[in-house]
């Protein structure tokens, strides 16, 4: 593998000093892009995951044209379901949608949980192709989603705001909840170690509906499992857990075998510094919808942003994933103002 060029990512994740913050978006590539959107015309959204050459050239979009300081595999957290047998459509608009849900034991049993890593080599293949036109420019981060945030699609059958099915199936069945849970957990394991025997330099875990569960709830069904993840790969590649709404895990984090925590703007930068007391490095929190506001308050709040995170040990980061609706040059300017910063 060439050697990086730019690798100030990968530098805060092991906590060593960097001459300015890195920067990246969640949901960088893709769907505020006038290039995606082009792309999203020609070809329906697994083929994009499934085609190499898709996902390469989908990945590198935000790199060439906003200048992001890490690419991020596109493909989606939805794989996983898919490589364990279940049907997942993407509706155009409206999201995720797999019509048989899981409810019993004999649902369970039916799912595929081996030769995952062979129905999924196309996440693999693309993460090599990436790593080849990157060529050292960035680093390239694989990804997948946490196992309560997988259960919740695979319960409930599509977004919702509440997740009250895949939370009365928690309640209800906890056998069988940690039965699915563990068989997750396995797979996504072993799925994240193929991404980085294929090249991702560090790796992602996105549990974007834990905040769904009340602390006792997260501590029972979600951070276990994040933990075991975590300390699977670290041996390999630094970890970044993404557990967003719960901030009250922070410390417990900071003391797992996590090299960074992403965090949401629902918590002040000193407050997520005293909890975690310096001991991991954080990524956030920018809230993504004031990528709408004037590029001059865009800049004012970054800096601001970054003073309160202080620039060490952080990594620059919206505080859930861009919107379709964000200006190019928003965007662009959020990049611009953290690479601006000087120490
Ligand atoms: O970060 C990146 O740019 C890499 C690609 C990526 C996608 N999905 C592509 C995608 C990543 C990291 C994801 C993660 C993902 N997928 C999450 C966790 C992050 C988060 O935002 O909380 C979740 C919950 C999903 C599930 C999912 N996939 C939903 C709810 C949707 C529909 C709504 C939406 O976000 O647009 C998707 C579809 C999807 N995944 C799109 C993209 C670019 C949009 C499809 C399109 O418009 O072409």
């Amino acid at each position: 593998m060439s050697v990086l060029k730019n690798d100030l990512l990968l530098k805060a994740l092991r906590g060593e000093t960097v001459e300015r913050p890195p920067v990246w978006m969640m949901r960088q590539a893709g769907r505020y892009l006038p290039d995606y959107i082009r792309l999203r015309e020609q070809y329906d959204f697994f083929t994009r995951c499934q085609t190499p050459e898709l996902a390469t050239a989908i990945t590198l979009q935000p790199v060439d044209q906003v200048g992001v300081d890490a690419a991020i595999i596109f493909s989606d957290i939805l794989v996983i379901p898919q490589a364990m047998g279940m049907e997942v459509q993407m509706e155009e608009g409206k999201g995720p949608l797999l019509p048989k849900t899981i409810r019993t034991q004999a649902d369970i049993d039916a799912l595929i949980s081996t030769g995952v890593e062979e129905s999924l080599k196309y996440v693999c293949d693309a993460i090599t192709m990436t790593q080849k036109e990157l060529n050292g420019r960035v680093p390239l981060i694989g990804f997948a989603g946490a196992p309560w945030t997988i259960l919740c699609y695979m319960v409930e059958g599509r977004g919702s705001k509440t997740w009250d099915k895949a939370k009365q199936f928690a309640y209800t069945e906890p056998a069988l909840t940690q039965q699915l849970l563990d068989k997750i957990t396995q797979i996504t394991i072993g799925y994240l170690k193929a991404q980085v025997k294929a090249g991702a330099d560090t790796v992602q875990v996105f549990d974007s509906w834990a905040g769904s569960l009340s602390p006792a709830d997260f501590r029972k069904f979600a951070q276990p499992y994040l933990f075991r993840i975590a300390e699977a790969l670290q041996p390999e590649v630094p970890v970044i857990l993404f557990p967003k709404g719960s901030w009250y895990a922070l410390k417990d984090i900071s003391e797992s075998a996590a090299a960074g925590v992403g965090i949401d703007w629902c918590i002040s930068p000193r407050v997520a510094r005293e909890l975690t007391g310096n001991k991991i490095t954080i990524q956030g929190n920018f809230d993504p919808a004031k990528l709408l506001a004037p590029i001059p308050e865009i800049k004012r709040s970054v800096k601001e942003m970054i003073d309160e995170f202080g620039p060490q040990r952080y990594i620059a980061n919206l505080g859930h994933g861009i919107t379709p609706n964000v200006p190019v040059d928003n965007a662009r300017a959020f990049v611009d103002a953290v690479k601006e910063y000087s120490i």
